[in-house]
């Protein structure tokens, strides 16, 4: 059964970081091809996994817009096929499409079908989904993406980030993208911060499924640039995703 999972959550808490590793972690299992799916307007998980990417789904709805036509011979919807399949990013066990913008308003309005049918299609050749998601989730609440089954709510190890948390449960509950589980996940933190954060975890309603310690190794590597699908099996953020995995059922 294909397996779709999201990550959402503020900027900042670690929502790429926790998408590079469940990555790394499916391929390690084995778990491929994987289909990684870029939907943050602040689009970085390629750099996470190492990967070049040629352009967004965003870019070339634009640049169809400013063409004001297509070749000769194709059709809109055929030409914006043609060009969706040329930004996909391809590498041996993981490819990568990015959503990018919207720059301006209304930016998806015209081809939400086409899309939606370009993902579906898409999305079946692969057993992995996994999606990088901005707090606000444009595209899942679009149903451009497909049904998730399992969405992880990333929070920094912060009360006002575990209220942020509560919040994108409560638009999850009002989509109409069917949600599977959905698990808390706290970012850098520690024994002590969780349970400081106890009661305010339990307000949100969430399962707390784990959390990814502050890892030393994961900031150097974002220091330099290096991809953190290449980080160590054995350092902790590594070991605490595949644990998170485990207990989801991954
Ligand atoms: N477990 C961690 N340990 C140390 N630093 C982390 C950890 N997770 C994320 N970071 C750092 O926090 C910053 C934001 O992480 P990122 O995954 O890009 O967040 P988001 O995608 O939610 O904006 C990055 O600089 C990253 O290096
Ligand atoms: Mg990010």
């Amino acid at each position: 059964m294909p397996k779709h999972i999201a990550v959402a959550g503020k900027g900042g808490t670690g929502k790429t970081t926790l998408c590079a590793l469940i990555i790394k972690h499916l391929k390690e299992q084995g778990k491929t091809p994987i289909l990684a799916v870029d939907a943050d307007a602040n689009a970085n998980l390629n750099e996470a996994l190492g990967m070049e990417v040629e352009g967004t789904i965003a870019s070339i709805l634009d640049q169809t817009k400013a063409y004001g036509g297509v070749p000769q011979g194709m059709s809109k919807d055929m030409f914006i096929e043609y060009k969706l399949n040329a930004v996909l990013s391809e590498s041996e066990d993981v490819d990568l499409l990015v959503m990018g913008g919207p720059e301006g308003p209304g930016c998806y309005c015209y081809p939400n079908d086409l899309l939606k049918r370009y993902m579906e299609r898409l999305s079946g050749n692969y057993p992995y989904l996994v999606m990088d998601n901005e707090a606000g989730m444009e595209h899942l609440s679009r149903r451009v993406a497909q049904d998730v089954d399992i969405l992880f709510v990333v929070s920094d190890a912060t009360a006002r980030g575990v209220r942020s948390a509560a919040r994108i449960h409560q638009l999850v509950k009002g989509l109409k993208t069917k949600v599977g589980e959905i698990y808390l996940v706290i970012s850098r933190a520690s024994g002590e911060t969780v349970e400081a954060l106890a009661g305010e975890i339990e307000k949100t309603g969430l399962e707390l499924v784990g959390t990814i310690p502050l890892d030393e190794g994961v900031m150097e590597f974002d220091l330099v640039g290096r991809p953190l699908v290449e980080l160590p099996d054995d350092s902790p953020a590594v070991r605490a995703v595949g644990d998170i995995m485990a207990r989801a059922n991954v």
